[in-house]
């Protein structure tokens, strides 16, 4: 298994096995952090957000200093973008500067991997538009092995946006790759999981169910792992329709304390963040949570990533 000097781009880059290998790095990293404090000596990322992060940028700056290494600035608010320069002679003049990763965010479909064919320099997909967010799911499916032990038979409600849900893209698409797994994909009828991944899920022989929001409080009863996502608000239709629309979901769409009172204990309730009212705040209190601990684990996950990509730990 080499990972050395690869891109990650899509989820669908990865096998089974190089996903677990990832996972076990991660938990080694997680219990070990001081074994890896000098892994990125002398080396240097490169983090290019066109979009807004927290969770990502944050964490992968994080993992970068962590383990010694450096990262260089990027703002989109005061770079030359604002005066028109391309994606393209962005990612090369900055490719000049010699960094050892490059990780972008970009609102465009495919940006990332437009981004990996031009640059020799190890790119990480950081969320490109309403595609994937390859970091985000390996960060999901430790999770998710954190809670249940395995990923094998990993039985997931996947709420909210599911069309513009990058996220939800990348994860339905990675537990595919897993037996016996079961979905149920729950959203607005507007807002349903792309034909593309539903097709690709028939394919594999994947059991999954469609259904609305209705069906929200009924499905968390018999499902014990729910992956809430936000109505990704900023990929509507610039349009008093769009904007409607929106406020119509954004009322119906919300999972409240008075909803969990009826699940099973054991429930896991799921959300890649930021969260902006589909869970009520008093849920975030409750044993059902995992979202915080989700995010925490983006470090560790992203650690993983820059020390598989730099030639570290290969079998
Ligand atoms: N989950 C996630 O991608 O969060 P950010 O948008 O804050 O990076």
């Amino acid at each position: 298994m080499n990972f050395k000097g690869r891109d990650v781009i899509s989820i669908e880059d990865f096998s089974l096995d190089e996903i677990e290998h990832i996972l076990n790095v991660t938990k080694e990293v997680e219990m070990y952090p001081e074994k890896f404090k000098n892994e990125m000596a002398g080396k240097i990322m490169s983090p290019l957000f066109f979009e807004n992060s927290t969770r990502t940028s944050s964490s992968f700056q994080a993992a970068m200093l962590q383990m010694g290494g450096r990262v260089l600035d990027f703002d989109i608010a005061t770079s030359s973008v604002n005066k028109g320069e391309t994606l393209r002679d962005t990612v090369k003049i900055i490719e000049g500067y010699n960094p050892d990763f490059v990780i972008i965010r970009h609102k465009r479909d495919g940006s990332a991997k437009f981004v990996a064919d031009l640059l020799d320099v190890p790119v990480m997909n950081a969320g490109d538009g309403q595609n994937q967010h390859p970091t985000q799911t390996l960060l999901d499916l430790y999770t998710i092995k954190e809670l249940r032990g395995s990923l094998d038979g990993t039985k997931i409600v996947l709420a909210g946006d599911l069309k513009y849900g990058r996220t939800v893209h990348s994860l339905a698409l990675a537990l595919s790759k897993y037996p016996r797994c079961e979905m149920v994909f729950i959203s607005p009828d507007s807002l349903r999981m792309p034909k593309y991944i539903l097709n690709e899920l028939s394919k594999k022989g994947v059991s999954f169910q469609e259904k609305g929001l209705e069906e929200l409080e009924l499905s968390i009863r018999s499902f014990p792992i729910i992956y809430m996502t936000r109505i990704q608000r900023e990929r509507f239709p610039e349009s008093l329709e769009g904007e409607q629309e929106y406020e119509v979901i954004s009322k119906v769409y919300r999972l409240s304390l008075e909803m969990l009172k009826n699940v099973n204990h054991e429930l896991k309730i799921m959300h890649p963040l930021p969260k902006v009212g589909e869970i009520e705040e008093s849920v975030d209190e409750t044993n059902f949570a995992h979202y915080f601990q989700q995010a925490k684990n983006g470090l560790y996950i992203r650690k993983a990533l820059l020390i598989l990509l730099a030639g570290g730990k290969d079998e």
